[in-house]
């Protein structure tokens, strides 16, 4: 049984809470989070653009609660942390962590620095820590029989793929604090686009060239970005697009449109039970499990290879990394 602590107890620390208990190999022993007094009314507020269920008020009594890291490490035996604060804190706590031999898994975007990621990833090594940037798409059952159908060639070679993910200016939480701090955040480029541009990367790796239009919005000068993908050898071109510059209530969506040369398929997480594949004569809908499923899969994978002694090959953090030059590429902020 691993014995696990959360720090960041807002919308991904209770997301990654609520999969944590689903799951009987693993415990969540401890919770860490500067706002301590304001956890249990967490449990009722309205936070994040998906509903968080399955915390029960008693069940979270039960768990031992520290508003730093340090106390906590020198109270608990503690295997790995879960790192959901917002990322100008990522780097720190990460290296606190690993330098002590913990197991991290860090939300993303891993950081917006390229140097210190690279650190990170040293550290990890150094210390045979397995750490793992929370990607979470490359989980998502819809986009793992996207992944599956393009390697498997079960509807011809890909021609074209589409990606888009459009939500609110996020308002729980401490989102409010990035609008006074504009930029801080990396904005919607680095931190709701970067799900399709870390997809695409996971698929395709590097393309040969990237052309990008962005939009400033409440957060950052990337906030809308649209970009058009071109790989040469696969003749392959993918389109991503997304932001968060609508109002905040406007409803998180998510998902894919591509060509194979024999079918075409749609997925929306507005629509998330099936996978619509259409030919010039049929559609015909393909079930599919949620998408949030793959947040328990993604956390189920990090402690599978914990126990196993292997690297996380599904998302490594140099991967994770490429994914943030990756982001880099749609911006004229150069790293
Ligand atoms: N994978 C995903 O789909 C996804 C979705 C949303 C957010 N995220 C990422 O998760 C991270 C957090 O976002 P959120 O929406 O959960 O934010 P949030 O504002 O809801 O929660 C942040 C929490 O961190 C706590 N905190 C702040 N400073 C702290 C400190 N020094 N020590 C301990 N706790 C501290 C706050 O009190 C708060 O409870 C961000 O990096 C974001 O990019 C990932």
């Amino acid at each position: 049984m691993q014995n696990i602590a959360i720090v960041g107890f807002g919308f991904m620390g209770m997301t990654h809470a609520v999969n944590i208990i689903k799951n009987d190999q693993l415990r969540l022993a401890a919770i860490i989070d500067k706002d301590i007094e304001g956890i249990e009314q967490k449990l009722t507020s309205k936070t994040g653009n998906f509903a968080i269920e399955g915390i029960d008020k008693d069940l979270l009594g039960t768990i031992n609660k520290y508003l730093d890291i340090q106390t906590c490490l020198d109270n608990e035996a503690i295997d790995a942390v879960h790192v959901c604060v917002h990322t100008d804190l990522h780097y720190s706590m990460a290296k606190q962590l690993l330098s002590q031999g913990l197991h991290v898994f860090l939300e993303k975007p891993m950081t917006l620095d390229i140097e210190e990621g690279q650190e990170l990833i040293d550290l990890a090594n150094k210390n045979n820590c397995v750490f793992m940037v929370g990607h979470v798409v490359r989980f998502m059952p819809p986009y793992q029989r996207l992944k599956q159908w393009i390697d498997e060639k079960t509807y011809g070679p890909l021609k074209f793929l589409s990606l888009s993910r459009f939500s609110g200016v996020p308002s729980w939480g401490q989102w409010k604090e990035k609008q006074t701090d504009f930029g801080s955040s990396g904005g919607a480029l680095f931190d709701l686009l970067i799900h399709d541009i870390d997809m695409v990367n996971y698929l395709f790796g590097q393309p040969d060239s990237i052309e990008s239009t962005s939009m400033p919005g409440y957060l950052s000068n990337n906030d809308y970005t649209c970009a058009f993908w071109t790989y040469d050898k696969l003749g392959i071109r993918v389109k991503v697009e997304g932001g968060n510059v609508f109002h905040s209530t406007f409803p998180f969506q998510a998902g894919f449109s591509a060509q194979f040369e024999e079918a075409s398929i749609f997925y929306s997480t507005l629509t998330p039970e099936s996978i619509q594949v259409a030919t010039h004569d049929e559609i015909t809908h393909v079930e599919e499990i949620d998408s949030p499923d793959g947040f328990y899969q993604e956390i189920d994978y990090f402690y599978a290879c914990i126990r196993e002694g292997k690297k996380p090959h599904m998302c490594m953090p140099e991967s994770s990394l490429e994914t943030i030059k990756l982001c880099y590429q749609h911006t004229k902020d150069i790293k």
